[in-house]
């Protein structure tokens, strides 16, 4: 398989096995991972990787926090733009909608579309979560000024 082909059969699989990824399989992964490119070669990530009886216990602290607190904190950083504008409201929009539909659940399901998103919350039946995280400082990089614009 070239660059090409890898880039265009790559989607967002919303559904794993549970089947165990082996330790070096993943510390493979991620010294492959490792060679994308950083702003002045920062590197700045750290990975943090949970699998097994810790991977189970987080899932479970996380739906039960939801479960707690329905609505959630505020979060502290942005995913989008708050209010987010045209025309990426309606792609944002389209995307779930045509998510759904595939899905077979309908708009007025809302305990199935509850059910279907905290499917994020399980890493999508993953046995694996690979956290990716920076220090809060480059919270004010460039990338953050750019999406407040
Ligand atoms: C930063 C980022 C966050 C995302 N968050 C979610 C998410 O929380 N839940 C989800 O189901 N998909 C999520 N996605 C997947 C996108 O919806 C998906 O990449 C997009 O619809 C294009 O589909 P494709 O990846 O299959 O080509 C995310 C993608 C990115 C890059």
């Amino acid at each position: 398989m070239n660059v090409t082909e890898a880039i265009k059969s790559r989607i967002s699989t919303r559904a794993f096995l549970d089947k165990p990824v082996s330790e070096a399989n993943i510390r493979a992964l991620l010294e492959i991972a490792r060679w994308a490119p950083s702003g002045g070669n920062l590197q700045p990530w750290r990975v943090h990787v949970v699998t097994g009886a810790a991977r189970d216990r987080l899932v479970a602290t996380v739906k039960q926090a939801i479960a707690d607190n329905p609505l959630a904190d505020e979060s502290e950083l942005e995913v989008y733009p708050p209010k987010l504008a045209e025309p990426w409201r309606t792609r944002r929009y389209e995307v779930g909608e045509a998510m759904y539909a595939r899905l077979g659940i309908p708009r007025e399901d809302k305990p199935a579309r509850l059910k279907h998103l905290m499917r994020n919350y399980e890493f999508f039946g993953a046995p694996v979560g690979l956290f990716f995280s920076l220090d809060r400082r480059f919270d004010k990089g460039p990338t953050a000024k750019a999406v407040k614009l």
